[in-house]
């Protein structure tokens, strides 16, 4: 429980009497450091060890004979989770823990719009403080390496410079309602299948320039409290612990001030947690991996292990001193603050910022015959067809799986907005519910629900299908990975014979991954919704409807075929892996650089997405031609919408070298801007990218470097929709 407000004033008094005058000056300098001093000073090793672990399954101990409060997280990236039982997973049961659901962070990826991500994490963080959490476990930022990685939905795409601008006004916005963000999971948790065991094994170039930069922003940019540390290993070592990785790079390096907490049973050794820079040890099981007993935490890694190493010298104390002040750290950001503001939860303005981001984040692909938007016209009948159109999406899903005070389903969400037209509605697939890692057959036979959606198909005009994965065990959830790149639940079968049944058919595909589309020729539209959270219904009718115009563009490309995606194309050693051990062979070509370079056309582009009216990008251009190494490029532009209706469209900037003296991408994304135009509207844009941002890993010297020469700028609309190339010079 929180102490804090009952004994606040003792910790202030403890802390005014035993200030030295070597303290008393430091604390004019770094006041809060000073009273973290002088509390660290008085804590007994005992109280330290104590509040580097856990004490319960989300929350660590504080000190009640001073007042120090514990500290209570909570998942995660799309809202608060609800209530967890104090010693196993089991909901505890609570009537007052639902929530808002917010749009998965795919989602908040595609609407490439960084101000709306800082709303997102205000209203989220604003959520947590309600909930009176501490530490919000989120946001997610492992790069999208794989369609198969089971929880992509919770990241922010393929690309380390998308990911590192969305994440940054996130952790912000959450962190000013006196919560920690704990940006997670570090690092090189991009697949779940054998999460707890598998050893990656990438360069430090792909590490540096693919896997860190989004966390790199978020310690250096964003000055985020906590990070938490990732299941598997890197080069033989587990990643929560790792000398390089977290003593080095992190701490070191990067110079994080923050908590470093494991994953939920990420930890393995007490004198590596210790050392390299784990600070609170969480989940940890008995056996070691998430098997529970009650009141095991003593027996934790940095439990009594840990005291007994300090006790007889092993470990010296100012190791838990560093992991203590850390740890009060962030308490005097977070539930030791004494300006904290309250949060609030549920209200309207959360729902608006919930439904924005969810209408701004659905990605027009498809549009033929300007088969969207749909009129309410009472001469029209739709037809709704497949499970996903009533199926929960904040359930399932793993860890962020969320109790929402509501959830509009797409089904509801179009009854609500077509007043006029009939909806009919018919399930024609269903899944099997998933229970933790279990998969139970559909309770429905197949074929009658194939029947039935082929007579409601016949007596409509329009067909929307409702599909996609079911965010269930192998289908888009923590755990492990899917098995197959198609739709299942024998979805592509069923859209076959609805052709046969009704030729307009649009797909409204409800997933966090690209999957395999052989259908596409079948269907006219194809709008991608992502796990859309409590307003998910109504986002979707506000474009299917037209009232939102859609401006979403993909985070990831769409392969052609798995075997087309960089880590798929080296087979088994590269993913997922053999003996337990994977290489990351395509190296830094990931995502759309792999495509660009190697020449692989994907069914859809990194960037890209469609809108119902046109944009054209015109006299584009570079405020020089020679830069310093420490100049900044500043590229412009004139967007139109030369359509009739308002809409938005995303200038991306690329850049590449043709002429390297190392391997490169083609290009890669340095710089976008959303803009809104209304019709007819012209607008410049001005995109300024550091030069120091073209510098490449250099592994021959540890640190980055820019090589001089010429660079190639590439500005348009998509990975793969360039208005315009042009030719710039560092010197
Ligand atoms: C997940 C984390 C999550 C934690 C607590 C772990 O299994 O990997 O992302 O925050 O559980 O629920």
């Amino acid at each position: 429980m929180n102490f804090v407000s009952k004994y606040y004033p003792v910790i202030i008094c403890f802390s005014l009497t035993i200030f030295t005058t070597i303290q008393a000056q430091e604390a004019k300098q770094h006041p809060l450091e000073a009273k973290i001093d002088s509390i660290l000073s008085i804590l007994t090793l005992e109280e330290k060890v104590a509040m580097c672990h856990a004490q319960s399954k989300f929350s660590t101990k504080g000190v009640e004979r001073l007042g120090i409060p514990e500290i209570w997280m909570s998942d995660g990236p799309h809202g608060v989770r609800a209530e967890i039982s104090w010693d196993d997973w089991a909901y505890a049961g609570w009537t007052n823990d639902s929530i808002t659901a917010f749009p998965a962070l795919t989602c908040l990826a595609s609407t490439f719009n960084p101000k709306l991500a800082g709303e997102f994490g205000f209203s989220l963080g604003e959520e947590a403080r309600y909930r009176k959490k501490d530490v919000l476990l989120g946001p997610g930022v492992n790069i999208y390496r794989t369609p198969m990685n089971g929880r992509n939905f919770e990241y922010m795409g393929e690309d380390p410079f998308l990911a590192s601008t969305m994440v940054v006004p996130y952790i912000k916005g959450v962190q000013k309602n006196g919560v920690a963000a704990c940006v997670k999971h570090y690092a090189l948790n991009n697949q779940e299948h054998k999460r707890d065991l598998i050893n990656v094994e990438v360069s430090d170039r792909a590490l540096h320039e693919i896997y860190l930069p989004a966390f790199k922003a978020a310690v250096q940019k964003a000055n985020v409290w906590s990070i938490m540390g990732a299941y598997n290993k890197f080069r033989g070592e587990y990643t929560t612990h790792h000398e390089l990785l977290t003593k080095k790079i992190l701490k070191g390096d990067w110079k994080f001030d923050g908590v470093v907490i494991s994953d939920w049973s990420s930890a393995h050794d007490t004198k590596k947690a210790a050392l390299n820079g784990l600070d609170i040890e969480m989940g940890t099981g008995t056996d070691g991996l998430g098997m529970t007993t009650a009141n095991h935490y003593n027996q934790y890694y940095l439990a009594s292990p840990f005291l007994k190493a300090l006790k007889n010298g092993e470990i010296s104390e100012s190791v838990v001193n560093d992991k203590v002040r850390r740890i009060l750290r962030l308490m005097y950001r977070t539930n030791m603050s004494s300006n904290r503001p309250l949060g609030r939860a549920n209200n309207k303005e959360h729902h608006d910022v919930a439904r924005k981001v969810a209408t701004e984040g659905i990605v027009l692909l498809k549009n033929d015959n300007n088969f969207f938007p749909i009129k309410d016209d009472k001469n029209i009948t739709i037809a709704v067809i497949g499970e996903n159109a009533t199926r929960s999406m904040t359930t399932g899903g793993g860890s962020s799986e969320l109790k929402p005070k509501f959830e509009i389903s797409p089904l509801q969400g179009l009854k609500e907005r077509y007043k006029n037209a009939t909806i009919i509605h018919s399930i024609g697939y269903a899944s099997g519910a998933s229970i933790y890692d279990q998969v139970m057959p559909s309770p429905y036979d197949a074929d009658s629900l194939k029947i039935e959606a082929i007579k409601v198909a016949k007596k409509a005009d329009i067909v929307l299908f409702v599909g996609g994965l079911s965010k269930s065990h192998l289908q888009d959830c923590e755990g492990d990975d899917r098995k197959q790149y198609g739709l299942p639940f024998g979805q592509e079968e069923l859209i076959d014979e609805i052709k046969k049944a009704n030729k307009n058919i649009g797909f409204v595909l409800i997933t966090g991954n690209a999957v395999d589309m052989p259908w596409l020729s079948k269907v006219d539209g194809v709008i991608q919704t992502w796990y859309l959270g409590s307003m998910a219904g109504h986002a979707i009718a506000d474009i299917i409807s037209g009232d939102v115009n859609p401006s979403g563009k993909l985070p990831f490309s769409f392969p052609k075929k798995l075997e087309d995606n960089g880590a798929h194309s080296f087979g088994a050693s590269s993913y997922p892996g053999i003996n337990l051990t994977q290489e990351y062979k395509e190296d830094i070509l990931v995502g759309y650089r792999w495509h660009d370079t190697k020449k692989i056309k994907p069914v859809y582009a990194f960037g890209y997405g469609m809108s119902y009216t046109d944009f054209n990008i015109k006299n584009v251009a570079i405020d020089n031609k020679k830069y310093a190494k420490n100049g900044t490029i500043t590229v412009s532009c004139d967007v139109t919408n030369t359509g009739t209706i308002d809409g938005a469209e995303v200038v991306q900037v690329y850049v590449g070298k043709s002429k390297s003296n190392v391997k490169r991408a083609v290009k890669e994304l340095k710089g976008f801007s959303k803009v809104f135009l209304k019709s007819g509207e012209i607008q410049t844009v001005s995109i300024t990218i550091n030069v120091d941002e073209l510098a490449f890993y250099d592994e021959s010297i540890s640190d980055w470097n820019i090589e001089e020469g010429d660079y190639e700028i590439y500005v348009g609309n998509a990975s793969n929709n360039i208005s315009k190339k042009m030719k710039i010079t560092v010197k």
